[in-house]
């Protein structure tokens, strides 16, 4: 077995197809271009697709590249041995030009040749389309695999679910039955007969026969230009090669895996290899050759949720200089894969700059986040209301599958469905709030409306301390004489709640407390808790109104400047104001 280094094995698979005809092309962008259907480069076939379909390409019918690829559909497998979701891939392409003999020939030389890596052919086996309903079993595959020289005790016949591709089959346009290829690694001799349950089998290398396509009428039909989709794992192959253990051993990942293990007091290698898995990951999208930056949406989206679920496991590592390890991260990052994918190099200050701003964003909150997760987790229920994800994603800035993630920890389920709702709802008010129509001012500065305003934040603290934090503004409407104010919360007040809640306003009108502005960051206000954080955008300066130390909220203003001069407030009416959110009517007297 040839002992290659990644740079070599890239450059060796890359030599071997140009000398089989192939033409090199380079790696595509992370973010995909012209294609709204994913988010990510998944494979190296993902940018071809056009190409797969039928139109010809530049550079001709046989293709090879190098792909970076992300995929998060296995984020919770990442912290084992092989799992990562930022990867290489080594993929080569026949474009209606040679097809499943061929395409095996050209695998098993180049895996097995004393020019090539040289891996002894006792450790390898593979897998074919086993047949059914659809298409016939792929006897050819397995017949040219025999010609190799491969025993029928290693080969093992799949389904659909194992050995087709796009995976499952599900999927409409080209595809086809594919052939798996598997190293052995474990300590023991390879066995003679090869079982795809035991996981000492890796797999390296996947080559695709797309020569169906299936019609949205569930029919599969004959491609007139059948064609060949390979992907080998670069990580995995170097790893076998090298005689690793894990992906996280090999030359790419060293220096950064060494820079975290410096950094940790409690270690844990799950935790450790998750940490050096996202930083180079979100690395990759925020210096991508189409950066694309932390958000509450789709790439971004995943963007935030890596580097989030980064921070998380940096805690639990006890890793206290989060963002210098970032930082350094992201330098080890762009120095060894800057020559293969020169965007990393060109962006390499943009994804410092948001990568930091991102941290500093989440640490300032996740200390009490986790605090309040933990006092949801040591109530008698084993579920985790939409409402409580939903404060744990917006006051908190969990995402929700970091609150998923923590509840199965802790033997919990999170309500998903009430979550999504309460999401929905929220972006209907914040883009309600961004027209203006809550501007998180006063309209009509009278002194009655004014009264009514402070009242109002009176009345919204009040409700949070009486009825719990789920609680959340969803409207407000101040006239000279009332005011009305629309909140989350599942179900009607009782008698006694709203008693409760008119006496504690009224109490802290009596006590007679200051209100003062203060000018902060949202991030300073994200810290002290104020309310009304939602259409604020991070680094942006705010006025937060602090009503003695009872109530803290970003307002635009005005307010009376001492509670005393409020009078008597009562509660005239409480109704529902549409699902999940009530409605309280009040006057001052
Ligand atoms: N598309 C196949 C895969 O991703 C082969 O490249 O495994």
């Amino acid at each position: 077995m040839k002992k290659l280094s990644s740079n070599e094995l890239r450059e060796r698979y890359l030599e071997f197809f140009e000398a089989h005809g192939h033409r090199r092309i380079p790696s595509a962008p992370l973010i995909p271009e012209n294609d709204p259907s994913v988010l990510f480069t998944t494979a190296g076939m993902h940018p071809l697709v056009p190409y797969l379909k039928g139109q010809p390409h530049p550079a001709g019918r046989r293709l090879t590249s190098v792909q970076k690829c992300l995929r998060t559909t296995d984020i919770e497998a990442v912290g084992d041995a092989t799992h990562a979701t930022v990867f290489e891939m080594l993929g080569n392409w026949s474009l209606g030009d040679y097809f499943k003999r061929e395409a095996i020939m050209m695998s098993w030389e180049f895996l097995t040749s004393s020019a090539w890596l040289e891996i002894d052919p006792n450790l390898l086996a593979v897998s074919v389309f086993a047949g059914d309903a659809d298409a016939p079993g792929d006897t050819e595959a397995a017949t040219i695999w025999e010609k190799c020289g491969v025993s029928p005790q290693r080969i093992a016949h799949l389904d659909k679910k194992d050995n087709w591709w796009p995976a499952g089959g599900k999927a409409l346009g080209p595809q086809g039955p594919d052939t798996e290829m598997f190293f052995w690694t474990g300590n023991e001799a390879a066995p003679v007969h090869f079982d795809p349950q035991d996981k000492r089998w890796v797999e390296i290398w996947n080559d695709v026969f797309m020569q169906y396509t299936r019609t949205a009428n569930d029919r599969y039909e004959t491609l007139p230009q059948p064609n060949v989709d390979t992907g080998m794992g670069l990580e995995r192959v170097v790893m076998i090669l090298q005689g690793l253990t894990s992906i996280y051993e090999i030359d790419t990942y060293q220096e950064l895996v060494a820079a975290i293990a410096a950094a940790v007091s409690k270690p844990n290698e799950r935790h450790q290899r998750i940490v050096a898995d996202h930083l180079k990951a979100a690395t990759f999208i925020l210096a991508d050759e189409h950066p694309v930056l932390p958000s509450k949406t789709g790439q971004g989206y995943v963007a935030r949720r890596l580097i989030r679920r980064a921070v998380r496991s940096a805690r639990v590592l006890g890793i206290t200089n989060m963002t210098e390890v970032m930082d350094e991260g992201i330098h080890i990052t762009t120095q060894q894969y800057g020559s293969t994918y020169p965007s990393l190099v060109r962006h390499e200050t943009l994804a410092r700059e948001k990568m930091k701003a991102e941290i500093t964003q989440f640490e300032a909150v996740i200390t009490t986040g986790l605090r309040h997760f933990d006092r949801l987790r040591q109530r008698n229920t084993r579920t985790i209301s939409g409402t409580e994800a939903f404060h744990l994603y917006e006051t908190y800035g969990f995402p929700i599958e970091l609150t998923q993630e923590l509840a199965r920890e802790h033997q919990l389920t999170v309500d998903l469905p009430s979550f999504t709702q309460a999401l929905a709802q929220h972006q209907t008010d914040s883009r309600q709030a961004s027209r203006g129509k809550f501007s998180g001012g006063l309209a009509d500065h009278s002194q009655e409306s004014v009264h009514y305003h402070t009242a109002t934040h009176l009345l919204h603290q009040a409700l949070r301390v009486i009825l719990g934090n789920h609680v959340t503004q969803r409207g407000s409407n101040i006239t000279q004489e009332r005011l009305r104010f629309d909140f989350s919360h599942p179900e009607k007040l009782s008698a006694e709640q709203l008693q409760r809640v008119e006496h504690m306003v009224n109490e802290k009108i009596t006590a007679d407390l200051p209100v003062i502005k203060e000018e902060m960051t949202v991030a300073e206000a994200t810290a002290a808790g104020a309310l009304g954080l939602f259409a604020h955008k991070y680094g942006e300066r705010v006025s937060v109104y602090m009503i003695g130390d009872f109530s803290r909220e970003i307002c635009g203003g005005p307010h009376v400047t001492r509670t005393g001069e409020l009078g008597r407030f009562r509660i005239t009416r409480e109704e529902s104001a549409g699902g999940g959110i009530r409605r309280i009517k009040a006057v001052l007297e």
